[in-house]
């Protein structure tokens, strides 16, 4: 783990300004920074970036929260790969905690077999430029340019024995680390390189470290394979990884589309191209951890293939594992002989965009495209509407597959609502044989929680939002509010008495909603609140960022959003939404006593809604007089924010 004080260290020296400046060019535009959106392809800027809050919002997606946020959307990386970059940027020592030393050896392992990755790239690279061989030529003939060679980092491996063990020696690196990366192989005393006279392609994580190569011989020989890859490593998981995704993992979020090819050579020449969202499956069949990997940056997949039973097979297996990961997806096979490396270098860029366009199918049409011949076939067709059926069933979406349905029957010409019962018992079907899946794994039947359905703009979530941004700009301010306080008088009477009381901002609302038993209903809003009040609480000095920063990144986006959001409307927008309330520089605590009035007001009213709803074999009267009690007190507390009922 990465020390406290580091993270510390990183967001007392890291300026959101200066990290995000490396990736967007920004203008300054009064107190704050403008730029073009990374995450979509807009023309106008709407970027903008805050260096006195130290936070970002992007008004084109949506997106924003502090600088570490912005790492994480924008180069994928995780927590504390974003703190590692800011550090290595600042240049802060980075120190670790937790190390047991069985940890420090396997960190020590895993960060070995990096550099030494590294270390290849750029000796193979070194190779591939020396022109020791015509393995550039064979690059360029084949329609690369330097640029996409430069920018992938292709190399090339000498035809010795072990010439890059050789050079790795000579560096220091220990066998062991070098073995496990797949590079060398060892053998009854032996030690040969594992890739020798071969084109390199290097495999690269999201965040652009290098996992493993492929290797391609530059002879057309039988004898020899036409590709080798490394092994799987600590660090290379094949079924984790698809080529391309460092390189295109930008285009493929401003897209919002990703196209999947099968080989290193498609991806390098559609970016040769210009189509930089491609990634390769480089020759496997397509696995969850990769569909998910996509899922992180759309939702939206393209599957080029070429055209062959084995292809049409593969690509059959993929769309209903897309489908089930809830993503969208089409298939384009290409013509006979032709793969997407070879149609984009004839036809370049435009025409293969239009071709894709023109070509790409959705699963049903795909499906019953290729299965043509089975339908002019009675009793084939019922297995080919049983197997769209079957993929219908895997979209965990029902309204998608409720439109899949009518195209569907209105592709076969059968009725929609047999299609429906199909589907049914294919679903029943399908949750007998999750089920039975689970109980043998863990004899638990426990049913998967649906997650609370919250419209995020309803009243009740402006009138909390509101109650968050009253915390978080003025939660440690004074105000002064009349209460009436009973009290004995010397003759026994209950005595009412009006009296001006002083309190902080966050204690009134914290007392009052307790008082209430009022919780707030939207998760994000209960989490901010409750660090907020602590924070208040512990008397600690609020710093916005810092608050900010000690969030987690959607509690932090959600925290910046607001007092972004606020700045740029100001309140007073509010009251578009249907909220009354006065603006701040009037009164804070008439702000204050409003929104906690505004939020009894609304949730009586509802309460006055399901008692009308409840059915009327309770009580009649006893009812009534509920409800006319709630009624009276909306009353008053209508009466206090000067309002008609
Ligand atoms: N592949 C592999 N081993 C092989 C053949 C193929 O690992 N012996 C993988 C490679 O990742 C390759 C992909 O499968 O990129 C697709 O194979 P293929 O279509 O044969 O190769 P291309 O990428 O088209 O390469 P080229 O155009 O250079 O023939
Ligand atoms: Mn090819």
């Amino acid at each position: 783990m990465i020390s406290k004080e580091t993270i510390d260290k990183v967001f007392e020296l890291a300026r959101v300004e200066e990290v995000i400046a490396d990736f967007v060019v920004l203008k300054k535009s009064g107190a704050n920074y403008k730029g073009l959106s990374p995450f979509t392809n807009e023309k106008t800027p709407s970027f903008i970036v805050s260096p006195a809050k130290q936070i970002w919002k992007d008004f084109s997606s949506g997106k924003g929260g502090n600088v570490i946020a912005f790492l994480m959307e924008h180069e994928h990386f995780n927590y504390p790969e974003s703190i590692k970059y800011i550090a290595n940027k600042y240049n802060i020592e980075i120190v670790e905690t937790n190390n047991f030393p069985e940890n420090i050896e396997k960190k020590n392992e895993i960060e070995s077999l990096f550099i030494i990755n590294k270390f290849a790239v750029s000796s193979f690279k070194e190779n591939l430029n020396k022109e020791v061989s015509d393995s550039l030529e064979y690059l360029m003939n084949r329609g690369l340019s330097k640029k996409i060679i430069d920018d992938f980092d292709l190399g090339f491996c000498l035809p010795n024995r072990s010439s890059f063990y050789q050079s790795a020696k000579t560096k220091g690196f220990k066998d062991s680390y070098l073995e496990k990366t797949g590079l060398i192989i060892f053998n009854e005393e032996k030690v040969i390189d594992r890739f020798r006279d071969r084109v390199i392609f290097p495999i690269k994580s999201l965040s652009g470290r290098v996992l493993g190569f492929g290797g391609r011989t530059t002879i057309s020989s039988k004898k020899t394979a036409k590709y080798i890859n490394s092994p799987e490593s600590e660090i290379y998981n094949k079924s984790k990884i698809l080529y391309g995704i460092y390189e295109s993992r930008q285009s493929i979020v401003k897209d919002d589309l990703c196209i999947l090819v099968e080989g290193y050579m498609d991806v390098l020449q559609f970016h040769e191209n210009g189509i930089k969202n491609v990634l390769a499956s480089s020759g496997t069949s397509l696995t969850e951890d990769q569909i998910t990997l996509i899922s992180r940056l759309t939702s939206n997949i393209v599957l080029l293939f070429d055209g062959d039973t084995a292809g049409v097979n593969a690509a059959l297996r993929s769309t209903d594992m897309i489908l089930e990961k809830g993503l969208n997806v089409k298939i384009c096979s290409f013509p006979e002989g032709e793969d997407p490396d070879s149609y984009v270098k004839d036809n370049k860029k435009d025409k293969t965009l239009d071709f894709i366009n023109n070509n790409s199918k959705d699963f049903i049409e795909f499906k019953l495209s290729f299965y043509n011949e089975d339908l002019k076939d009675e009793d084939k067709k019922v297995d080919v509407i049983k197997s769209v059926i079957k993929s219908i069933s895997k979209i965990p979406d029902r309204l998608k597959q409720e439109v899949y349905i009518k195209k569907c029957s209105q592709i076969i010409d059968i009725d929609e609502s047999t299609l429906f019962n199909s589907l049914n018992s294919t679903e029943k079907n399908n949750s007998r044989i999750t089920r039975n899946r689970r109980i043998s794994k863990n004899n638990d039947l426990s049913i998967v929680k649906k997650e609370k359905n919250i419209k995020p703009h309803n009243y009740f979530y402006e009138l909390e939002k509101q109650i968050i941004t009253i915390l978080l700009k003025y939660g440690e301010n004074e105000i002064t509010y009349e209460d009436t306080i009973l009290s004995h008088s010397e003759n026994g009477d209950i005595k009412e008495e009006k009296k001006n009381i002083k309190s902080k901002v966050f204690e009134k609302i914290f007392l009052d909603l307790q008082q209430d038993e009022i919780e707030l209903a939207h998760p994000p809003f209960q989490k901010i609140y409750k660090k907020l009040i602590e924070l208040y609480n512990n008397q600690n000095k609020f710093v916005f960022e810092k608050f900010v920063n000690e969030l987690d990144s959607d509690l932090s986006k959600i925290a910046s959003d607001i007092l972004i959001f606020d700045e740029k409307y100001s309140l007073h927008d509010w009251e578009k939404r249907n909220i009354y309330v006065k603006k701040i520089g009037s009164e804070l605590s008439q702000l204050v006593n409003e929104t906690l009035l505004n939020m009894r007001r609304y949730l009586i009213d509802e309460r006055i809604k399901k008692l009308q709803e409840i059915n009327i074999d309770k009580n009649k009267d006893e009812l009534l007089q509920e409800v006319m009690r709630y009624s009276r007190l909306k009353k008053v507390l209508s009466s206090k924010l000067n309002r008609v009922v």
